[in-house]
């Protein structure tokens, strides 16, 4: 199982693009239905497609797996009551068959298997590779991490005081849940080739006026080297590299494994400390004072967006945590 794309809906669609292009790095990797696809540099047939809609949101996290990953997931999903609707033959980069799960508080993953890959381009210090991770806001991080390990088969790979980390392979976490008043995207990774190719991806930000909001540093769970930033659209978009590769014998780490020294947010002790940009609710508001960027990126519903794929069916059923 690995973790393959984002899918968002924003209202300005073409300077969200641009964006992506011109200053983020990624490239275009085609267009339908109104519907724009990004790729990295890897084998992933796109890792970002952007809808035109009224309300930000993120309409799918997607996940390409085996047939018999897919089976699994949906035979524990429909046994848990968790709402399930199929996909099939979707007209995307890629191709493929599936189907959307819908997690405790809304959150929406989308399982594929597909049809088939894209030559993987040689690596570029200005380009990312492909999307890491994804962190969720969630009022309940604790129901969505059981979600993701039982009904997901994903495996707890750290705790922290406010956020919990799951992978669905050898990457440290696919995804993670930040404790919130809300369920909302937290923010977007983007892994980069090395640590120059995040430095570089600072200074093509800052060409464009648009300064880190933290970072760079090296965070603790998942060593990761990292530098955030507010995209004009809205979201929290993050570089990173040295993601760590862990094995089957990882140790769950606990909160008190990562306590950090006073004044310390991260391993390198130079990054400004503004985390709670990216982990408070829509009614927060930064210790620098600036509005967080995820009250800017609501999750919806799913089953609402138009365009190339929708659910066929919708199986109403009642979620218990
Ligand atoms: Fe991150």
């Amino acid at each position: 199982m690995k973790l393959r794309s984002i899918e968002l809906e924003v209202p300005d669609r073409e300077s969200a693009v641009r964006f992506f292009r011109d200053t983020w790095g990624l490239l275009e990797a085609g267009e339908r239905n109104g519907v724009s696809y990004l790729r990295g540099t890897e084998d992933i047939p796109y890792v970002v497609s952007v809808a035109q809609a009224s309300e930000p949101a993120v309409a799918a996290i997607t996940f390409s797996g085996s047939k018999a990953e897919l089976a699994r997931i949906r035979r524990r999903a429909a046994a848990a009551g968790a709402p399930l609707s199929p996909l099939s033959g979707f007209d995307e980069p890629g191709g493929g068959s599936g189907y959307l799960v819908q997690g405790p508080e809304g959150h929406v993953f989308r399982f594929v298997t597909e049809r088939k890959r894209v030559k993987k381009l040689r690596p570029d210090r200005d380009r990312p590779l492909q999307v890491t991770h994804v962190v969720l806001n969630a009022r309940d991080r604790e129901a969505c991490t059981r979600f993701a390990v039982e009904v997901l088969g994903f495996r707890l790979s750290d705790r922290t005081g406010f956020m919990n980390f799951v992978r669905c392979d050898r990457v440290h976490h696919a995804i993670a849940y930040a404790q919130s008043d809300n369920s909302m995207l937290n923010h977007i990774a983007f892994e980069m080739t090395d640590i120059d190719a995040v430095m570089r991806g600072i200074g093509r930000m800052r060409d464009a006026g648009i300064a880190t909001f933290w970072g760079p540093g090296r965070h603790g769970p998942g060593n990761n080297v990292f530098a955030y930033f507010v995209a004009p659209f809205g979201a929290a978009v993050e570089y990173t590299s040295e993601v760590q590769r862990v094995g089957s014998s990882y140790r769950t780490g606990k909160s008190e494994d990562w306590k950090w020294p006073p004044n310390r947010n991260d391993h390198w002790g130079v990054s400004a400390r503004n985390a709670d940009a990216i982990s408070r609710g829509p009614s927060g508001t930064s210790a620098s004072g600036r509005s967080p960027p995820d009250a800017l990126f609501p999750l919806k519903a799913w089953g609402s967006r138009p365009g190339a794929w929708s659910p066929a069916t919708t199986r109403r059923a009642r979620w218990s945590s």
